[in-house]
């Protein structure tokens, strides 16, 4: 099924050529793109497409390596997922099956800060309910050098792992990460409340594409029978934890912005802003406690 060199090297132009095809085969939406970025995994430069010249030559051992690499792909494996790490903001994250894969939608989270806050200067208290890789809190805290955050989530591993991105990205000294049922384990009040929690309906999951529904744990997506029941109980702790002239920064489904707004306002929230995504989407509601406005 797969190529087996016969000399003891196989040119890049070849191998590249049949990578495509068999992705296609797998009905790969970026066939080629996929092909380069595990090539160049494969070559030992990650996060990095192949861009050298498709006249090289790949060591029998190079050309074994990649195929298992097409091969995982073909199973609808993310390419962020064999090769272990995500790009997100500014930031290189690890992730494993623990946690969801970061998503380019979310950094309208991180935009959507920026735009509110502009004095980078600010000493702000973050807070990060569902940090997951803690991708969120980690680009906020790069953002402003001199703020503090604490990142919680109920999975273990996944307080594991955002310690350790922390670390890969120097930002261990202003980030704790608590395993912690939503806001069981919290104390104290933040300036300002991120959250992306599991949002999709349960019986939406198995129709959900391959690399999501087979890769991305279901914890991190379940949001129960309407995808609401997580933000019924975050309302209330929001509540709870903000400080006054705090602001919320949350992330809804495409289609959930009147249904999460009426359950924010319920617990004593007011939306300010609706940030959309990078398709043009609803994403990110911003709310304030609802006195202060
Ligand atoms: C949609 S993922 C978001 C992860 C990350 N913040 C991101 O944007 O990529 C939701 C996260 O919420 C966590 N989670 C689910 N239920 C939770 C709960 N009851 N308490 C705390 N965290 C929870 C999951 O483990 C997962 O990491």
């Amino acid at each position: 099924m797969y190529p087996k060199p016969a000399k003891e090297t196989t040119s890049v132009k070849v191998i590249l050529e049949w990578a495509k095809e068999k992705l296609l085969g797998a009905q790969i939406e970026s066939p080629i793109l996929d092909a380069r970025l595990l090539l160049g995994f494969a070559l030992g430069i990650p996060r990095e497409r192949f861009y050298g010249s498709e006249d090289e030559t790949l060591t029998k051992s190079q050309a074994y390596n990649y195929t298992k690499l097409i091969e995982r792909r073909c199973k609808r494996e993310p390419v962020s997922r064999i090769i272990g790490t995500r790009g997100f903001w500014n930031l290189t994250l690890r992730i494993n099956l623990s946690s969801l894969d970061p998503r380019p939608d979310s950094e309208i989270l991180i935009e959507s800060i920026l735009k509110t806050f502009p004095d980078k200067a600010a000493n702000l208290k973050f807070i990060d309910f569902g940090t997951g890789t803690g991708c969120l809190l980690l680009s906020a805290l790069n953002e402003f050098p001199n703020s503090s955050g604490v990142g919680v989530d109920i999975s273990k591993k996944c307080i594991q792992l955002a310690q350790e991105n922390a670390a890969l990205n120097g930002l261990s000294q202003r980030a704790v990460f608590i395993e912690s049922d939503w806001g069981g384990e919290v104390t104290g009040k933040f300036d300002i409340i991120i959250a992306n929690p599991p949002y999709i309906q349960s019986n939406t999951i198995p129709t959900l594409d391959p690399e999501v529904k087979n890769f991305d744990p279901h914890i991190a997506l379940n949001g129960g029978q309407d995808g609401l029941s997580c933000y019924r109980k975050l309302a209330p702790q929001f509540v709870e934890v903000l400080k006054k002239g705090g602001l919320v920064f949350l992330e809804i489904g495409y289609n959930q912005r009147k249904s999460v707004s009426d359950i924010m306002e319920y617990s004593g929230l007011k939306c300010l802003h609706i940030n959309q995504d990078l398709g043009n989407r609803d994403r990110c509601l911003v709310l304030a406690h609802r006195h202060q406005y």
